[in-house]
């Protein structure tokens, strides 16, 4: 088969950090081709720099067999490659159709032409069953719908190959089946698709070839019968991984968390709590199991203080709440992974040791008087001891955050939230987007602090994961709890029906 794209001794020095070495990658014209490998392994730096948003240190792309230079982003256009990046890169406060035709006219006073380009769009749309409502503002489309807008702008710039950085990370399954179907489509047309995700299952499925990444070096490219699970994740890891089980346990008398009645914008199906009451026993994990966007965020906002119940009451640890505010929840030893680390987990201009040492930059303990100096140095110090035993990859504790992989990102969370042996855990899809070896990495985090007493409240849209770790399930649905069920032995399919509402 004749390469569409062949990527040659791909070399990509950041200073000191090499991200790509002598990387060699191509994809055939109808081939979906997918990029494996650990956080920070370097795959979105190799497709950034297909895109021409990098310049490789070294190496050479050839596209259609003919060498080509990828000077900007525009260049990449012009030459048929699309990208759908990690994080989306769309303008919130523009509509769809906006965003689509952005940079292709620059001659916004012809009416006629906008009329004609929303028809072509429209029919496009149509052609891939990419379901999108064309006057909307991003703001107001959900997460799955941005990445049809997203799939749907490449392919009205013309793309051939299309380029998919983890597009199934915020994904519900159902959306991930829609993404499959256009790509399926897409191949038919002879164009061509590079797939970056971490789920084995999907990456089986969906893949023609598998070329697996570590630390910036190719080992190796397998075409998909030659693929199985455990054997991805040891090319991947190096190393034999082995998978932990957990016990479960049985819930304790005592409560760190008990919600009653709790009602918040309760006609909301999709952003409310309907009469929500719920507990939380000292070392138990309380899996919430739902489709996103039944309530899990608010049920978060409220156990974390950003927002407050409008009727019904909380306790923590037995003490009634009437302050609902974040400082608030954290005197009371409640510590949050929150749902969008880049958002609200961390400050991503800030060097990994501040990081590390935000919440206790809030309290007293820093003095910003004579002493500034020596606490600088005590706080290194404390930065290194938690970078040693979170196992965070980076270059150095002063480097900003913002450069780091995904998975270690979620490890400075992990370390300032759990080293303070918190009563209560909020975590939020803790493991989204992170490769096996740290998702297991944080799992036994969760379950080491369960087993030193902490209770735990866990909301995720892995059902794997939810069944995996709880030591109780409750199901939410349209802002209510729909039922509750035993995380040992759980009855699966009544959990499942649950999720879609249906209970008898
Ligand atoms: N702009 C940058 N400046 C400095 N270092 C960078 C930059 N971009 C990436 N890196 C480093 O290059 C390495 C590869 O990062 P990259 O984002 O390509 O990994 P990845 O395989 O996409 O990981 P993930 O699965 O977490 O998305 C990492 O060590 C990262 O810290
Ligand atoms: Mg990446």
């Amino acid at each position: 088969m004749e390469a569409f794209l062949k990527m040659e001794n791909i070399t990509k020095k950041f200073g000191e950090v090499s991200a790509n070495k002598n990387i060699n990658f191509s994809v055939a014209a109808g081939e979906v081709h997918t990029l494996l490998g650990e956080n920070g392994a370097g795959k979105s730096t190799l497709m950034n720099i297909l895109m021409g948003l990098y310049q490789p240190t070294a190496g050479q792309i050839y596209l259609r067999g003919e060498p080509v230079r990828i000077d900007s982003p525009s260049k990449a256009v012009k030459l048929g490659l699309g990208m759908v990046h990690q994080h989306f890169m769309l303008v919130e406060a523009m509509t769809v159709f906006e965003n689509i035709i952005l940079g292709v006219s620059k001659d916004h006073a012809v009416f006629i032409k906008k009329d004609r380009m929303k028809k072509e769009i429209l029919a496009l749309a149509a052609r891939y069953s990419l379901d999108v409502e064309i006057d909307k503002p991003i703001t107001e489309i959900s997460v799955g719908a941005q990445q049809r807008v997203e799939i749907l702008k490449a392919l009205y710039r013309g793309a051939e190959l299309l380029i998919l950085d983890e597009p199934t990370a915020a994904l519900t399954d159902l959306e991930v089946e829609g993404l499959f179907r256009i790509i399926r489509k897409l191949k038919k047309e002879n164009k061509s698709v590079v797939f970056i995700s971490h789920k084995m299952r999907e990456v089986l499925e969906i893949s023609d070839r598998i070329t697996i990444l570590r630390t910036g070096e190719t080992v190796k490219t397998l075409k998909k019968e030659e693929a199985d699970a455990d054997g991805l994740a040891n090319l991947m890891i190096g190393k034999e991984l082995v998978l932990s089980d957990y016990k479960k346990v049985a819930s304790s008398k005592e409560k760190v968390v008990s919600l009653n009645g709790v009602c918040y914008q309760k006609s909301s199906k999709h952003s409310g709590l309907n009469d929500v009451s719920l507990e939380v026993g000292k070392g138990e994990i309380v899996g919430i199991a739902g489709v996103d966007g039944n309530g899990q965020s608010q049920l978060a906002q409220l156990l974390t203080g950003v927002i407050g119940p409008e009727s019904g009451e909380v306790f923590v640890k037995a003490e009634r709440i009437s302050k609902y505010a974040p400082e608030a929840f954290i005197m009371k030893n409640v510590a949050h992974i929150p749902e969008d680390r880049n958002k609200m987990g961390l400050i991503g201009n800030m060097t990994v040791t501040e990081n590390l040492m935000l919440k206790r930059l809030k309290s007293d303990e820093i003095s910003y008087g004579k002493g500034a100096f020596l606490r600088r140095r005590a706080m290194k110090q404390s930065a290194e001891k938690l970078k040693d035993k979170y196992d965070i990859r980076c270059a150095s504790t002063e480097q900003e955050t913002r450069n780091l992989s995904g998975g270690n990102q979620q490890k400075i969370i992990l370390a300032r939230e759990l080293e303070e042996n918190p009563d209560l855990l909020v975590a939020v899809h803790p493991t989204r987007g992170l490769d096996i070896g740290a998702t297991q990495y944080v799992h036994d985090a969760m379950i080491a602090s369960r087993d030193k007493g902490c209770g735990v409240v866990l909301i995720s849209a892995d059902f794997d994961e939810v069944l995996k770790l709880s030591d109780r399930i409750a199901v939410m649905f349209e802002g209510r709890i729909v039922g509750i069920y035993p995380g040992e032995n759980p009855p699966i399919r009544d959990i499942s029906l649950a999720m879609a509402g249906k209970v008898e």
